[in-house]
């Protein structure tokens, strides 16, 4: 809900848990006041920096309450207005000044949030409010757009500006929001080290390593200039009190539904409050507004977490899960598949494809999906993309017939496309060369052999768009992996006039987002599974368009336990793609039992990618018996609560806590990294059960109450060896003979 105090002039955006206030204050600047557990209505300015009330007022009127700009936590940054930080927004007007000052002029409170013409953004469904506060500088309108979530700690802001003048203006810099943290206690004459920032980084194949790093005076940022969201940084970051915990302590979650280039950032400023911004990555960008032109920024979601970082990754999940997923799919059954790229790479024959399809027939996997190498001529990375033409010689049949084979089985159809991208030696390249991204004084860089088609460019989209959708509509295609397996290097677009060439990089991601839109619009029985090189692509803006995610070409279950690990401190365990995979692995080399490999791909969306036709046959029996399990704690998955409970990084266990929304019943996966001797053992402290009420755990021969479990703890006992799972079931329970 959304109330303004007339008065103080005060916005305070809450939920039954949370707070989010700013008020515009008496220079007419939206000064922000606070983020956190809910407080009354009694808010007031000042009170993050108060020695700056004793420096002069750097704003024009010199209004009483105004003090220096940099002091002040505003809810947006300009340049050349005496704010001496990082700003939020850039613009360069035609007469080529650059000073901004843009003042409040009033607000809108809409019962619904307006779609973003460009980019994806998280549903209000109904049910929670957006606030639109104006501000207007020599004719420009600056609206900065707020919703909060009543069912999750969390609110969702981007901004808009309009140019209502009539000279044409450029954007330099166009953030989607900032906002500020008061200095903690901590204070003293140094730096103070009171907050700490957690972010995603890694490659592929070793996607969301987790690090925690002390902010102190100066610029923390994460940041991709990919022209993709990219392995290399997630486009999220948690700031934390330096005492918080993984289960206590305040946390705020901040994560761009953007999949492009993207910038966040965290900065001490000289009065030691913590600024926090981002958005679009500028380098490289600008973008020309003419008369009346506008351009909306993504969106960002904050969240805010007294339950330290589980707690902000609770209210992650459910806000994509309630806001974001598509709602047809979020909590529906999820295919269980059998894809062959580990199998067959793009060696495949009918034959080979046959005999894995038949061996996975009957055990209860029911979609089989054909990766890459179907298509045009490849065999091989170098060629074919862009030539979405079945090769009928490769596959023994027409596209429809091997579907038909496939649906005989009883299983569904998916198919794997890269969309975005053409070869070099492809029909598409040589009819369309021009259509492939490349500056025109350079020859275009050929990343896996392969170049980036120009989205910027409305013809590429319609021809892509009828392309795959021709293909969706002759067959009877049950599910699409989009792959990505490149990022940006050409930052250019033949079709784009060299003032707006600045543009071209969001274009492209704009462009992504309408092809992506136009056919799941299309095609809504189609169940769409995003990738690129694994996960170096997984955002919420992709959550938007695609249910889940393959979250890493690495499938070894062992280093699977960081990646997936990681990956949930943002990203609900549905959304990602995990397969049950060869041993040793392709990548890692380590010899895990298949039990592992099932328990640790059980923690998302479930599948397997191997040659089944040759596994033994004791492997091929257990098969059945891991489908059914994998169902019937299906809803655990999707609808659970997350509970992290030993942290691979930093020791030899990996343990997850699903607990279902009515805490009757919990399931605990751990497993063993290496085997050692005589080092100490792992206990496990179960979160998040009814205190009161009694559980009875199988797997230990026990009935306990929920405050006994959470305290008292168990030891998990393993056989001995390396990578080793086990698995503990708790349901509550009122039997007598389950009690102790
Ligand atoms: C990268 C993906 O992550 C793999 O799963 C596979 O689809 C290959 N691309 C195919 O080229």
């Amino acid at each position: 809900m959304i109330a303004f105090d007339e008065e103080k002039r005060i916005f305070y955006l809450e939920n039954k848990e949370m707070t989010y206030a700013f008020g515009i204050n008496a220079a007419g600047l939206p000064e922000h006041l606070y983020f956190g557990k809910k407080v009354a209505h009694d808010l007031f300015f000042g009170n993050y920096f108060r020695q700056g009330r004793n420096h002069p007022a750097a704003y024009p009127e010199n209004t009483e309450n105004a003090v220096d700009p940099s002091m002040v936590p505003q809810e947006f940054h300009t340049l050349f207005s005496g704010d001496y930080s990082e700003p939020t927004l850039m613009l360069d007007f035609s007469d080529g000044s650059r000073r901004l000052d843009f003042r409040y002029q009033g607000y809108e409170i809409l019962p619904e949030k307006p779609e973003l013409p460009d980019f994806p953004s998280l549903r209000s469904d109904g049910k929670s409010e957006t606030l639109a506060v104006v501000f207007s500088d020599r004719d420009v309108i600056l609206k900065l757009f707020y919703t909060v979530y009543e069912d999750v700690n969390g609110i969702t802001r981007f901004l808009k500006i309009e140019n209502g003048s009539r000279e044409p203006i450029r954007l330099e810099r166009a953030y989607s929001f900032a906002f500020s943290l008061p200095a903690g206690e901590h204070r003293d004459i140094g730096i103070p080290d009171d907050y700490e920032a957690v972010s995603l980084s890694g490659g592929s194949g070793a996607e969301a390593n987790i690090s925690r790093t002390p902010l102190s005076r100066g610029i923390f940022s994460v940041q991709s200039n990919r022209g993709a969201s990219g392995a290399g940084a997630n486009p999220f970051l948690a700031i934390l009190r330096k005492e918080t915990t993984e289960n206590s302590g305040t946390a705020y979650g901040i994560n761009l539904v953007y999949s492009g280039s993207f910038t966040l950032k965290a900065e001490k400023t000289v009065s030691s409050l913590l600024r926090i911004q981002g958005g679009i990555n500028d380098l490289g960008f600008s973008w020309k507004l003419r008369k009346g032109e506008s351009f909306t920024t993504p969106e960002t979601v904050m969240v805010y977490s007294g339950e330290g970082l589980s707690g902000m990754s609770r209210a992650f999940h459910d806000l994509y899960r309630n806001h974001l997923i598509p709602k047809k799919s979020v909590a529906s059954p999820r295919p269980i598949v059998i894809n062959n790229w580990e199998a067959t790479r793009f060696l495949f024959t009918r034959e080979k494809l046959q005999r894995i399809i038949e061996a996975a027939a009957g055990t209860g996997i029911d979609s089989f999906i054909l990766d890459d190498g179907w298509f045009g001529k490849r065999d091989n990375k170098e060629s074919g993309l862009g030539d979405w033409f079945v090769n009928e010689k490769k596959l023994g049949s027409s596209l429809k017939e091997f579907i038909s084979y496939v649906h005989s089985k009883g299983m569904k159809f998916g198919l794997w496309f890269e969309p975005e991208m053409v070869s070099r030696d492809s029909d598409l390249y040589r009819a369309h060369p021009e259509w492939a991204i490349a500056d025109p004084n350079h020859k275009p860089l050929e990343v896996r052999s392969q170049l980036m088609l120009d989205l910027s460019n409305e013809d590429v989209i319609s021809y892509l768009t009828e392309q795959l959708d021709r293909i969706l509509r002759e067959n009877e295609i049950d599910i699409v992996k989009w792959d990505r397996n490149r990022d940006l290097t050409e930052f250019y677009s033949a079709g784009l006039s060299p003032e707006r060439q600045g543009e071209f990089e969001v274009r492209q991601t704009m462009g992504f987002y309408r092809l992506a839109g136009n056919l799941t619009k299309r095609h809504p029985e189609v169940f769409f599974e995003g990738c690129a090189s694994g996960g170096s692509r997984f955002d919420p803006g992709m959550l938007y368009y695609f249910p889940q995610i393959w979250t890493s070409d690495q499938t070894d279950a062992y280093e699977r336990t960081f990646i997936q690990y990681g990956t949930s401190l943002c990203y609900p365990l549905s959304a990602q793609s995990c397969h049950v995979t060869e041993s040793p692995n392709r990548r890692a080399k380590h010899f895990v039992p298949l039990k592992s490999r099932f328990d640790i791909a059980s923690l998302g969306a479930f599948g397997f990618e191997l040659d089944l036709s040759v596994l033994p046959e004791d492997q091929k029996a257990a098969i059945p018996l891991m489908i059914k399990t994998y169902r019937e704690e299906e809803a655990l998955v999707q609808k659970g609560d997350l509970y992290r409970l030993s942290d691979p990084f930093s020791g030899n266990y990996f343990s997850m806590e699903l607990v279902s929304k009515e805490k009757d019943a919990a399931r605990i996966t751990v497993m063993k990294g290496q085997e050692f001797f005589n080092r100490s053992e792992c206990r496990i402290f179960p979160k998040g059960l009814s205190e009161d009420a009694v559980y009875f755990c199988g797997e230990l021969g026990k009935g306990l109450s929920g405050r006994t479990w959470m305290n008292f703890g168990f030891i998990p006992v393993f056989p001995q060896g390396d990578f080793l799972t086990q698995v503990y079931h708790f349901r509550k329970t009122e039997k007598k003979s389950e009690i102790e």
